[in-house]
Protein backbone atom coordinates (compact mmCIF):
# COMPACT_ATOMS: atom_id res chain seq x y z
CA UNK A 1 0.00 0.00 0.00
CA UNK A 2 1.39 3.59 -0.91
CA UNK A 3 1.33 6.10 1.44
CA UNK A 4 -1.60 7.97 -0.05
CA UNK A 5 -3.70 4.90 0.65
CA UNK A 6 -2.93 4.14 3.74
CA UNK A 7 -3.40 8.52 4.52
CA UNK A 8 -6.75 7.78 2.85
CA UNK A 9 -7.88 4.94 4.83
CA UNK A 10 -6.73 6.86 8.02
CA UNK A 11 -8.89 9.49 7.03
CA UNK A 12 -12.19 7.60 6.82
CA UNK A 13 -11.38 5.99 9.77
CA UNK A 14 -11.36 8.70 11.48
CA UNK A 15 -14.79 9.73 9.77
CA UNK A 16 -15.78 5.92 11.40
CA UNK A 17 -14.70 6.32 14.42
CA UNK A 18 -16.62 9.86 14.68
CA UNK A 19 -20.10 7.96 13.97
CA UNK A 20 -19.39 5.66 16.40
CA UNK A 21 -18.67 8.06 18.87
CA UNK A 22 -21.92 9.86 18.06
CA UNK A 23 -24.30 7.01 18.52
CA UNK A 24 -22.23 6.09 21.82
CA UNK A 25 -22.39 9.64 23.41
CA UNK A 26 -25.46 9.89 23.18
CA UNK A 27 -26.05 6.74 25.77
CA UNK A 28 -22.78 7.53 27.62
CA UNK A 29 -21.88 11.10 28.37
CA UNK A 30 -17.97 11.16 28.32
CA UNK A 31 -16.98 11.28 32.36
CA UNK A 32 -15.49 14.38 32.57
CA UNK A 33 -16.23 17.85 33.78
CA UNK A 34 -20.00 17.83 35.08
CA UNK A 35 -20.44 14.26 34.06
CA UNK A 36 -17.55 13.13 35.90
CA UNK A 37 -18.39 9.99 37.67
CA UNK A 38 -16.47 7.44 39.74
CA UNK A 39 -16.13 3.99 38.10
CA UNK A 40 -13.56 5.06 35.05
CA UNK A 41 -10.19 3.74 36.79
CA UNK A 42 -7.62 5.94 37.83
CA UNK A 43 -7.76 9.66 37.28
CA UNK A 44 -5.04 12.66 37.19
CA UNK A 45 -5.60 16.78 37.29
CA UNK A 46 -7.98 18.19 34.53
CA UNK A 47 -4.78 20.44 33.95
CA UNK A 48 -2.69 17.93 32.68
CA UNK A 49 -5.10 15.74 31.02
CA UNK A 50 -5.75 18.49 28.60
CA UNK A 51 -1.93 19.48 28.59
CA UNK A 52 -1.13 15.17 27.40
CA UNK A 53 -4.21 14.60 25.74
CA UNK A 54 -3.80 18.00 23.05
CA UNK A 55 0.10 17.94 22.66
CA UNK A 56 0.16 15.87 19.75
CA UNK A 57 -1.96 18.27 17.97
CA UNK A 58 1.05 21.18 18.36
CA UNK A 59 4.09 18.63 18.83
CA UNK A 60 3.87 16.14 16.09
CA UNK A 61 1.69 18.50 13.97
CA UNK A 62 4.61 20.61 13.86
CA UNK A 63 6.79 17.96 13.27
CA UNK A 64 5.15 16.17 10.58
CA UNK A 65 4.26 19.15 8.76
CA UNK A 66 8.08 20.17 8.99
CA UNK A 67 8.81 17.22 6.74
CA UNK A 68 6.45 17.79 4.21
CA UNK A 69 8.02 18.83 0.93
CA UNK A 70 5.12 21.67 0.13
CA UNK A 71 6.25 22.97 4.03
CA UNK A 72 6.83 26.31 2.30
CA UNK A 73 4.34 26.71 0.35
CA UNK A 74 1.88 29.76 1.67
CA UNK A 75 -1.22 28.34 1.86
CA UNK A 76 -0.33 25.19 4.01
CA UNK A 77 1.46 27.70 5.98
CA UNK A 78 -1.70 29.81 6.17
CA UNK A 79 -3.26 26.15 7.04
CA UNK A 80 -0.41 25.78 9.75
CA UNK A 81 -1.10 29.10 11.17
CA UNK A 82 -4.19 28.53 12.09
CA UNK A 83 -3.96 25.05 13.48
CA UNK A 84 -1.83 25.75 15.81
CA UNK A 85 -3.26 29.19 17.23
CA UNK A 86 -5.83 27.15 17.86
CA UNK A 87 -4.12 24.09 20.07
CA UNK A 88 -0.75 26.36 21.17
CA UNK A 89 -4.02 27.72 23.02
CA UNK A 90 -6.26 24.38 23.99
CA UNK A 91 -2.68 22.25 24.44
CA UNK A 92 -0.55 25.41 26.93
CA UNK A 93 -2.40 28.12 27.75
CA UNK A 94 -6.66 26.97 28.17
CA UNK A 95 -5.42 24.58 31.06
CA UNK A 96 -3.73 27.21 33.18
CA UNK A 97 -6.83 29.37 32.61
CA UNK A 98 -9.53 27.27 33.69
CA UNK A 99 -10.59 27.32 36.86
CA UNK A 100 -10.15 23.49 37.53
CA UNK A 101 -9.00 23.38 41.33
CA UNK A 102 -8.49 20.00 42.42
CA UNK A 103 -10.74 18.34 39.61
CA UNK A 104 -9.90 15.35 38.26
CA UNK A 105 -10.25 13.66 34.69
CA UNK A 106 -10.05 9.52 33.84
CA UNK A 107 -6.62 8.38 32.42
CA UNK A 108 -8.63 6.54 30.00
CA UNK A 109 -10.28 10.02 28.71
CA UNK A 110 -6.98 11.30 28.67
CA UNK A 111 -5.26 8.17 26.82
CA UNK A 112 -7.98 7.74 23.88
CA UNK A 113 -7.74 11.88 23.23
CA UNK A 114 -4.37 11.27 23.17
CA UNK A 115 -4.39 8.31 20.63
CA UNK A 116 -6.74 10.23 18.62
CA UNK A 117 -4.55 13.22 18.33
CA UNK A 118 -1.52 10.92 17.23
CA UNK A 119 -3.25 9.93 13.88
CA UNK A 120 -6.00 12.81 13.52
CA UNK A 121 -2.19 15.21 13.45
CA UNK A 122 -0.50 12.88 11.14
CA UNK A 123 -3.36 12.95 8.49
CA UNK A 124 -4.30 16.62 8.97
CA UNK A 125 -0.57 17.65 8.83
CA UNK A 126 0.70 15.37 6.10
CA UNK A 127 -2.12 16.22 3.92
CA UNK A 128 -1.10 19.73 3.60
CA UNK A 129 2.63 20.17 4.03
CA UNK A 130 3.11 16.73 1.58
CA UNK A 131 0.24 14.95 0.24
CA UNK A 132 -2.21 17.30 -0.96
CA UNK A 133 -1.30 19.94 -3.91
CA UNK A 134 -1.76 23.18 -3.05
CA UNK A 135 -0.14 25.34 -5.84
CA UNK A 136 -0.33 29.31 -5.77
CA UNK A 137 -3.71 29.36 -7.26
CA UNK A 138 -5.63 28.36 -4.24
CA UNK A 139 -4.82 31.48 -3.17
CA UNK A 140 -6.76 32.81 -5.29
CA UNK A 141 -9.98 30.05 -4.79
CA UNK A 142 -12.47 31.29 -2.51
CA UNK A 143 -12.76 27.74 -0.76
CA UNK A 144 -9.71 29.28 0.95
CA UNK A 145 -10.62 33.06 2.13
CA UNK A 146 -14.14 31.24 2.90
CA UNK A 147 -12.60 28.57 5.44
CA UNK A 148 -10.41 30.92 6.95
CA UNK A 149 -13.24 33.29 7.68
CA UNK A 150 -15.42 30.75 8.92
CA UNK A 151 -12.21 29.37 11.29
CA UNK A 152 -11.69 32.41 12.42
CA UNK A 153 -15.74 33.29 13.11
CA UNK A 154 -15.52 30.21 14.92
CA UNK A 155 -12.51 30.85 16.76
CA UNK A 156 -13.81 34.01 17.99
CA UNK A 157 -17.40 32.31 19.07
CA UNK A 158 -15.00 29.61 21.08
CA UNK A 159 -12.68 31.82 23.10
CA UNK A 160 -14.84 34.05 23.97
CA UNK A 161 -17.53 31.40 25.45
CA UNK A 162 -14.67 29.46 26.76
CA UNK A 163 -14.10 33.07 29.09
CA UNK A 164 -17.18 33.63 29.44
CA UNK A 165 -17.18 30.71 31.60
CA UNK A 166 -13.77 30.70 32.59
CA UNK A 167 -15.28 34.20 34.41
CA UNK A 168 -18.68 32.52 35.92
CA UNK A 169 -16.37 29.94 37.83
CA UNK A 170 -14.31 32.62 39.63
CA UNK A 171 -17.10 33.53 41.09
CA UNK A 172 -18.10 29.77 42.86
CA UNK A 173 -15.03 27.93 43.39
CA UNK A 174 -16.31 25.21 45.66
CA UNK A 175 -14.85 21.60 45.97
CA UNK A 176 -15.28 19.40 42.62
CA UNK A 177 -17.96 17.12 44.74
CA UNK A 178 -19.72 19.89 45.86
CA UNK A 179 -23.74 20.55 44.69
CA UNK A 180 -23.70 21.28 41.59
CA UNK A 181 -25.39 25.01 42.50
CA UNK A 182 -22.33 26.08 44.27
CA UNK A 183 -20.15 25.34 41.42
CA UNK A 184 -22.04 26.51 38.45
CA UNK A 185 -23.72 29.87 37.00
CA UNK A 186 -26.09 30.03 34.84
CA UNK A 187 -24.15 31.83 31.53
CA UNK A 188 -25.85 34.47 30.26
CA UNK A 189 -25.14 37.10 27.47
CA UNK A 190 -24.24 36.98 23.80
CA UNK A 191 -24.80 33.39 21.79
CA UNK A 192 -25.52 31.99 25.44
CA UNK A 193 -29.01 33.64 25.23
CA UNK A 194 -29.92 31.45 22.26
CA UNK A 195 -27.80 28.09 22.94
CA UNK A 196 -26.22 26.35 25.74
CA UNK A 197 -22.93 25.89 24.56
CA UNK A 198 -21.82 28.30 22.19
CA UNK A 199 -17.73 27.01 22.78
CA UNK A 200 -18.66 23.63 21.30
CA UNK A 201 -20.55 25.94 18.49
CA UNK A 202 -17.72 28.14 17.83
CA UNK A 203 -14.98 24.85 17.55
CA UNK A 204 -17.39 22.88 15.29
CA UNK A 205 -17.51 26.22 13.10
CA UNK A 206 -13.95 26.24 13.17
CA UNK A 207 -13.21 22.98 12.08
CA UNK A 208 -15.79 23.10 9.40
CA UNK A 209 -13.87 26.18 8.06
CA UNK A 210 -10.24 24.62 8.20
CA UNK A 211 -11.81 21.59 6.06
CA UNK A 212 -13.20 24.04 3.57
CA UNK A 213 -10.26 25.83 3.41
CA UNK A 214 -7.99 22.66 3.12
CA UNK A 215 -10.73 21.37 0.47
CA UNK A 216 -9.56 17.90 2.04
CA UNK A 217 -11.11 14.35 2.89
CA UNK A 218 -7.75 15.00 5.88
CA UNK A 219 -10.24 17.93 7.33
CA UNK A 220 -13.38 16.88 6.71
CA UNK A 221 -12.62 14.06 8.47
CA UNK A 222 -11.93 16.39 11.75
CA UNK A 223 -14.94 18.48 11.41
CA UNK A 224 -16.96 15.54 10.78
CA UNK A 225 -14.96 13.99 14.23
CA UNK A 226 -15.48 17.55 15.99
CA UNK A 227 -19.07 17.48 15.74
CA UNK A 228 -19.86 13.57 16.60
CA UNK A 229 -17.84 14.32 19.67
CA UNK A 230 -19.56 17.72 21.12
CA UNK A 231 -22.59 17.45 19.99
CA UNK A 232 -23.87 14.64 22.21
CA UNK A 233 -22.37 16.24 24.81
CA UNK A 234 -23.97 19.37 24.15
CA UNK A 235 -27.34 17.74 24.49
CA UNK A 236 -26.18 16.15 27.72
CA UNK A 237 -24.88 19.71 28.93
CA UNK A 238 -28.53 20.82 28.02
CA UNK A 239 -29.97 18.43 29.63
CA UNK A 240 -28.47 18.95 32.88
CA UNK A 241 -28.44 22.39 32.76
CA UNK A 242 -32.46 21.91 32.74
CA UNK A 243 -32.41 19.18 35.17
CA UNK A 244 -30.18 21.41 37.43
CA UNK A 245 -31.99 25.18 37.29
CA UNK A 246 -35.33 24.78 37.37
CA UNK A 247 -34.92 28.77 36.07
CA UNK A 248 -32.96 27.68 32.99
CA UNK A 249 -34.12 29.80 29.97
CA UNK A 250 -36.87 27.66 28.34
CA UNK A 251 -36.57 28.94 24.75
CA UNK A 252 -32.15 27.80 24.71
CA UNK A 253 -31.18 25.75 22.18
CA UNK A 254 -28.40 22.88 22.92
CA UNK A 255 -25.93 23.26 19.93
CA UNK A 256 -27.34 25.55 16.91
CA UNK A 257 -28.88 28.43 17.57
CA UNK A 258 -32.59 28.24 16.67
CA UNK A 259 -32.45 25.05 15.91
CA UNK A 260 -30.98 22.19 17.98
N1 LIG B 1 -12.51 19.26 19.09
C1 LIG B 1 -13.07 18.49 20.01
O1 LIG B 1 -13.52 17.37 19.71
C2 LIG B 1 -13.18 18.96 21.46
C3 LIG B 1 -13.48 18.02 22.46
C4 LIG B 1 -13.63 18.45 23.77
C5 LIG B 1 -13.48 19.81 24.08
N2 LIG B 1 -13.18 20.70 23.10
C6 LIG B 1 -13.06 22.14 23.43
O2 LIG B 1 -12.42 22.31 24.68
C7 LIG B 1 -13.04 23.35 25.44
C8 LIG B 1 -13.47 22.82 26.81
O3 LIG B 1 -14.35 21.72 26.66
P1 LIG B 1 -15.19 21.17 27.90
O4 LIG B 1 -15.91 19.95 27.41
O5 LIG B 1 -14.33 21.04 29.11
O6 LIG B 1 -16.22 22.40 28.11
P2 LIG B 1 -17.24 22.72 29.28
O7 LIG B 1 -17.87 21.48 29.83
O8 LIG B 1 -18.13 23.78 28.76
O9 LIG B 1 -16.33 23.32 30.48
C9 LIG B 1 -15.38 24.32 30.23
C10 LIG B 1 -14.87 24.86 31.57
O10 LIG B 1 -15.83 25.77 32.14
C11 LIG B 1 -16.34 25.27 33.39
N3 LIG B 1 -17.79 25.50 33.30
C12 LIG B 1 -18.62 25.02 32.36
N4 LIG B 1 -19.88 25.48 32.54
C13 LIG B 1 -19.85 26.26 33.64
C14 LIG B 1 -20.83 27.03 34.33
N5 LIG B 1 -22.12 27.05 33.93
N6 LIG B 1 -20.47 27.72 35.45
C15 LIG B 1 -19.18 27.69 35.86
N7 LIG B 1 -18.17 26.99 35.23
C16 LIG B 1 -18.51 26.29 34.14
C17 LIG B 1 -15.97 23.80 33.42
O11 LIG B 1 -15.84 23.36 34.74
P3 LIG B 1 -16.04 21.76 35.11
O12 LIG B 1 -14.91 21.05 34.46
O13 LIG B 1 -16.00 21.77 36.61
O14 LIG B 1 -17.39 21.34 34.55
C18 LIG B 1 -14.65 23.82 32.66
O15 LIG B 1 -13.59 24.26 33.50
C19 LIG B 1 -14.21 23.86 24.59
O16 LIG B 1 -13.83 25.05 23.93
C20 LIG B 1 -14.45 22.75 23.59
O17 LIG B 1 -14.95 23.25 22.37
C21 LIG B 1 -13.02 20.31 21.79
Amino acid sequence: MTEAEIHRWLSWGVIGVGVLTFGLLFFVAAPYGRHGRPGWGPTMPTRWAWIVMESPAVLLFGWIYAQGQHRMAPAPLILLILWQVHYVNRTFIYPFRIQSGDKRTPVLVAALAFVFQLINSYVNARHISHLGHYDAAWLEDPRLWIGVGLFLTGRRINTWADAVLIELRKTKKAAPDAPPLERYTIPKGGLYDWISCPNYFGECVEWVGWAVASWSLAGASFAIFTFANLAPRAVAHHRWYRETFPDYPAERKALIPGLW
